[in-house]
C-alpha cells in the first residue's frame, strides 16, 4: 500500500519537527499537522520564520522548503483525519497528576481522545502510528478503542517511537541512527510496517529501519531513555564523590569514555537532566515494574531520578553554603534557564528546581537566556506551585542583557551550557558584580583558572581542587 496523505496530530516538539522532514523528504506525500491549540497552528503558519513555536537549529529552512507545497498546519482536525491514510499520534503524555498511578504514570487522557476521535471520523481504513512515547501495551488500548467505536473500518496501529533529541532534532531526523517500526505479526500488520518503512526509505537506509513486534518497540523507547539518563545520574554520583576526593570529573570521564565498550557519549556531569522525557519515561518503567509485582527492577530504575533530585538539591546547597550559608535579599544571576543549549524548551529543566529552591531561601533571582522567554520562567515556577506566583514576580526578574543581569549580584549561577557564556566580556561581569563575586559552573564549560585570575571565587561541578 502507498501512503498518500498523512496527518499528525500534535504540533509540538516532536510532531512538528518530524513531520516537516517527512514532508521535505517526500514531496508526494501531502501531510497535514493538527492541534487543537489554535495559536501553536498560528505560529507555525507565520509568514516570519523566526516566529515558529519552537526553536531548532536548521528548522526554518526546511519549513519554508516545504510549507504550502505538500506541508500544512490546521486546526481542523476531523478534516485532517477524515483525509488521511496514515495518522500520527503525537500529543503530549504527561505524567498523571492524579488519581492512581499519580506522579508515575503517564496520563493517557490525549491520547485516548484522539483514538476516539480517529474513530469517530474515519469513513476508510487508516494506519494509526503512535509517535508519542507510551506504556507497553498502550498499542492495545487504543486498538480496543478504534475497533470497538470505530465505524467498521479497519486500523492497523503501529509503534514508531521518536529518538530526537531537541536542540539537533533536524540532523536526528536527516540521519537517524536507527527507526524503529513495531507493528501485529498478521499479513495486515505486516502491510501497514512496509507502508512506513516505504515513508522512511525516501531518505533512510533500509539497514538502519528495525521492524519489530508492537511491544519491544515501545519499550524500546522507555529502555533507551532510561539507559541515558541512568549515564548522567552514574556520572553525577561519581561527580560528588571527585569534589570530595580531589579528583576531576571530566578527566574521569574522559579516562572512562576512551573504552570502547562504555563509550565516551553522554558522560557530561551536570546540574541534573532535564527534559520532557527522561524522568517521565523512568517513572513510566518503575510503574510497569511495579504493576507487575518487580520491585526490585522498579527500586533500580527509581534510583537514577533519586540522584538526579539530589543533585538539584546538592547545587543550590552549594551555592547557600558558600554563600555564608544566607542568601536572603542577595541577588544571584542565572545564566540559562532551557534544559539544554539550542533549545527554549524548560520542562523539567534543573534551573527550575535550583531557583525554587533558592526562592525559598529568599534570594533574588535574575534569569537571563538566550531564548526562554519571561512568562516560560513564571509559569514553570508556577507550576511548582511552592508559593504564591506575586512572590515568585517580586523575587525574580528575567533579563534579557547577560550584564545587566549580573550587574550588582553576588554570584553567577551557569545551569545552560549555552555557548554564548564562554565568549562574554567576563572582567567587565566581575567589575559591576558585589565582592566577593562567585562563578557556580553547573555545567563544567568556564574556563575556571582564567576566571579565577580576574578574581572570580569559582566552583566547578566535579572539580575537588
Ligand atoms: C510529546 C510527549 O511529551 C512525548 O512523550 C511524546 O514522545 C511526543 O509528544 P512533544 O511534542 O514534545 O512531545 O509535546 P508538546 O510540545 O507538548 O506537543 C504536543 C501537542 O499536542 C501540543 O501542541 C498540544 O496542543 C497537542 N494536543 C494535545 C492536541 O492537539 N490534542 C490533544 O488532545 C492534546
Ligand atoms: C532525549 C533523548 O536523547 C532522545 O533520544 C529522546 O527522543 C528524547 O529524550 P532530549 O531530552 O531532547 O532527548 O535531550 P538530551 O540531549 O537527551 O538531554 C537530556 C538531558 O540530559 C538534558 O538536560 C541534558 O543537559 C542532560 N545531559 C545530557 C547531561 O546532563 N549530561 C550528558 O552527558 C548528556
Amino acid at each position: 500500500m502507498r501512503v498518500k496523505n498523512i496527518c499528525c496530530i500534535g504540533a509540538g516538539y516532536v510532531g512538528g519537527p518530524t513531520m516537516t522532514v517527512i514532508a521535505q523528504k517526500c514531496p508526494n506525500i501531502k501531510v497535514t499537522v493538527v492541534d487543537i491549540n489554535a495559536s501553536r497552528i498560528a505560529a507555525w503558519n507565520n509568514e516570519e520564520l523566526s516566529k515558529l513555536p519552537i526553536f531548532e537549529p536548521g528548522l526554518d529552512e526546511i519549513v519554508k522548503d516545504a510549507r504550502g507545497r505538500n506541508l500544512f498546519f490546521s486546526t481542523d482536525i476531523d478534516k485532517a483525519i477524515d483525509e488521511a491514510d496514515m495518522i500520527f499520534i503525537s500529543v503530549n503524555t504527561p505524567t498523571k497528576t492524579y488519581g492512581k498511578g499519580k506522579g508515575m504514570a503517564s496520563d493517557l487522557k490525549y491520547v485516548e481522545l484522539c483514538a476516539r476521535q480517529i474513530a469517530r471520523v474515519s469513513k476508510s481504513d487508516k494506519i494509526v502510528v503512535e509517535k508519542s512515547t507510551l506504556p507497553v501495551r498502550t498499542a492495545s488500548a487504543i486498538k480496543n478503542i478504534l475497533e470497538n467505536t470505530g465505524n467498521d473500518v479497519q486500523f492497523q496501529i503501529l509503534s514508531n517511537p521518536e529518538f530526537l533529541s531537541e536542540g539537533t532534532a533536524v540532523n536526528d531526523l536527516l540521519f537517524p541512527d536507527r527507526i524503529l517500526i513495531g507493528g501485529d505479526n498478521n499479513e495486515r500488520g505486516q502491510i501497514a510496517i512496509q507502508a512506513l518503512v516505504d515513508i522512511y526509505s525516501y531518505w533512510v537506509p533500509k539497514e538502519r529501519i528495525l521492524k519489530t513486534n508492537i511491544w519491544s518497540s515501545e519499550l524500546s523507547k522507555l529502555t533507551a531513555n532510561a539507559f541515558l539518563a541512568q549515564r548522567v545520574s552514574s556520572i553525577n554520583a561519581i561527580s560528588e564523590l571527585c569534589e570530595k576526593s580531589g579528583a576531576d570529573v571530566h578527566e574521569v570521564a574522559n579516562a572512562i569514555g576512551m573504552d570502547s565498550r562504555i563509550g565516551s557519549k553522554f558522560l557530561k556531569a551536570s546540574v541534573g537532566f532535564g527534559g520532557s522525557c527522561f524522568q517521565k519515561d523512568i517513572l513510566n518503567l518503575v510503574y510497569i515494574a511495579k504493576t507487575y509485582g518487580l520491585n526490585e527492577v522498579a527500586d533500580y530504575w527509581e534510583q537514577v531520578i533519586i540522584m538526579n533530585e539530589h543533585q538539584k538539591n546538592r547545587f543550590s546547597n552549594r551555592i547557600i553554603s558558600t554563600l555564608y550559608n544566607t542568601v536572603s535579599g542577595k541577588k544571584i544571576t542565572f545564566f540559562g534557564w532551557a534544559f539544554k543549549k539550542d533549545t527554549n524548551d524548560t520542562r523539567e529543566s534543573a534551573a527550575i528546581k535550583v531557583a525554587d529552591n533558592l526562592l525559598s531561601e529568599q534570594a533574588k533571582i535574575s534569569v537571563y537566556d538566550p531564548k526562554v522567554e519571561e512568562e516560560r520562567v513564571y509559569a514553570d515556577l508556577e507550576y511548582l506551585n511552592s508559593r504564591n506566583p506575586d512572590d515568585n514576580r517580586e523575587l525574580l526578574t528575567v533579563q534579557t542583557n547577560p550584564y545587566k543581569a549580573s550587574k550588582d549580584s553576588h554570584a553567577i549561577a551557569i545551569l545552560t551550557e549555552w555557548d554564548e557564556f564562554k565568549t562574554y566580556d567576563w572582567q567587565k561581569i566581575y567589575r559591576n558584580m558585589i565582592k566577593p563575586a562567585f562563578v557556580f559552573d553547573g555545567r563544567g564549560i568556564l574556563d575556571i583558572k582564567k576566571l579565577e585570575k580576574i578574581g572570580f571565587v569559582c566552583y566547578k561541578l566535579g572539580s575537588g581542587n
